[in-house]
């Protein structure tokens, strides 16, 4: 299937430099847009998102904070958990992201845009498609970490997406644990939710 987009990766290169994340977010779009249909989701817009949802990932904590701001005056969505967020301005990187891509491009789908910002903590209530950006930042191929195997394993072979994306927050979580480092209330919630629909 032919996507609109597939050739065009001159705005990524724009602003991402480092070839391992270049190819991350390449293996994101690329593996997000394969397996969509199995999910009904749409090719283009998986393709999207994998590509662009790391956009802002190399700019400094202050462009991340003032993209973030500019963001906000939009009024397109609330961002939770603001001041926790600006203690750590890389949990940004998914809204400035989404703020750059406004700048770069106009008018961008509201889907795509609660898809990349939601893709670092998870959250509650997030649609099918921010879900699934949100597993498969975690689980794309390239990811080297065994817990990524276990989700995409999950995820397109056993083809559980609920189970799937339970997984991923039980290894995010585990992994911040691990380290002794502060946990998002976002994603505590997002995790209370997908327990709640696996166990139900
Ligand atoms: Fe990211
Ligand atoms: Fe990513």
């Amino acid at each position: 299937m032919e996507c609109e987009i597939e050739n065009d990766i001159q705005l990524l290169k724009k602003y991402i430099t480092n070839k391992d994340r270049l190819l991350h977010c390449v293996s994101t779009a690329e593996n997000m847009a394969r397996y969509a249909s199995l999910f009904s989701i749409d090719y283009n817009t998986a393709y999207f998102c994998g590509l662009y949802h790391d956009l802002a990932k190399e700019l400094s904590p202050q462009e991340m904070l003032d993209l973030t701001e500019s963001f906000i005056k939009r009024e397109i969505l609330p961002i939770a958990y603001l001041d926790f967020k600006r203690e750590t301005p890389t949990l940004l990187h998914g809204v400035a992201s989404a703020e750059l891509l406004i700048r770069e491009l106009g008018n961008v789908p509201k889907d795509r845009i609660v898809a990349i910002c939601a893709h670092t903590l998870g959250g509650q209530g997030l649609s099918r498609l921010a879900k699934y950006m949100f597993m498969f930042d975690f689980c794309e191929p390239r990811r080297r970490y065994k817990e990524a195997h276990k989700v995409f394993n999950i995820l397109i072979k056993e083809k559980d997406f609920d189970k799937a994306y339970l997984a991923t927050y039980i290894h995010q979580i585990s992994q911040l644990l691990d380290k002794k480092k502060n946990i998002c209330p976002e994603s505590i919630e997002g995790y209370n939710e997908a327990i709640a629909y696996v166990t139900k």
